[in-house]
């Protein structure tokens, strides 16, 4: 009678620890918040990661999709749609602080990623009136990012405790290059439409930088509410193994 009971104990805690984990194996917990274990855990992550976890309610970032998004310029309305980011699987992390009592949380990464969908640009570029549409595609070459979280820390309903985000900012640097390939800018020609978009080859940080602000801010936005869909799943002590601050 104590064996059975001893062995059901067993069964019941093995049944306990196989399905009271929610993290996914390939999140391999730092047990102290150094550089070189943070690096190495978000990058072992990061390809698993970034292609969502249904189970957990996390959607996927690579791809992630952009259905509609509006660049307002000035003199030229471009509209994105259709779209479909990929590349994030690849990144590479370059630096990851924590700082528990702080609440603060830095990554540093850089990537290629491909950029393709449809476009329509109604308006001027340059002295060129402009009304194209068609395919676009856009390559970034080495985009370096950093991302600067404030954290927060909260007890979800069973009482166990939760990452939070509060706020976050970020900086980026379009790196190496973009490429654009983008058809039928001038519906009209196809001798304009190819020696603009060489031009706007040629000129493509300026280029970069005048479209592609609302681009990056989408897919740092998407990006962060993806974290935080993953620390509401996912508590605290999964997560890494050190206490967690008094809060
Ligand atoms: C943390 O410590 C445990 C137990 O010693 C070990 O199995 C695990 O590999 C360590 N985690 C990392 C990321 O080094
Ligand atoms: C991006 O592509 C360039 C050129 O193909 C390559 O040298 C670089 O290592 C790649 N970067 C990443 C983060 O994969």
């Amino acid at each position: 009678m104590l064996q059975l009971g001893a062995s059901l104990f067993l069964v019941l805690a093995l049944c306990h620890s196989a399905y009271g984990k929610l993290v996914p194996d390939f999140i391999h917990p730092c047990n102290a918040t150094t550089r070189e274990c943070l690096v190495r855990s978000t990058q072992d992550a990061i390809p698993d990661f970034v292609r969502g976890m249904p189970d957990l309610g996390v959607p996927s970032l690579d791809p992630f999709v952009i259905e509609k998004l509006a660049i307002p310029l000035t003199g030229l309305k471009v509209t994105f749609y259709q779209g479909k980011v990929s590349g994030f699987r690849k990144c590479i992390v370059d630096n990851v602080i924590s700082e528990l009592e702080k609440r603060h949380f830095v990554l540093e990464f850089h990537c290629n990623l491909t950029i393709r969908g449809q476009y329509t640009a109604v308006g001027r570029i340059l002295l060129f009136p402009i009304n194209g549409e068609g395919d676009a595609k856009v390559k970034l070459t080495n985009l370096r990012m950093k991302v600067d979280l404030n954290t927060k820390y909260y007890k979800d309903d069973n009482g166990l405790d939760h990452f939070g985000i509060k706020d976050y900012k970020y900086s980026f640097d379009y790196g190496d290059r973009v490429s654009f390939d983008l058809k039928n800018l001038f519906k009209e020609s196809k001798e304009l439409s190819s020696t603009v978009l060489e031009f706007l080859n040629q000129n493509w940080r300026t280029v970069a930088e005048e479209f592609g602000k609302p681009i990056v801010d989408y897919a740092v936005e998407l990006a962060i509410r993806t974290i935080e869909k993953f620390f509401i799943a996912v508590p605290y002590h999964e997560l890494i193994n050190v206490p967690i601050p008094k809060y």
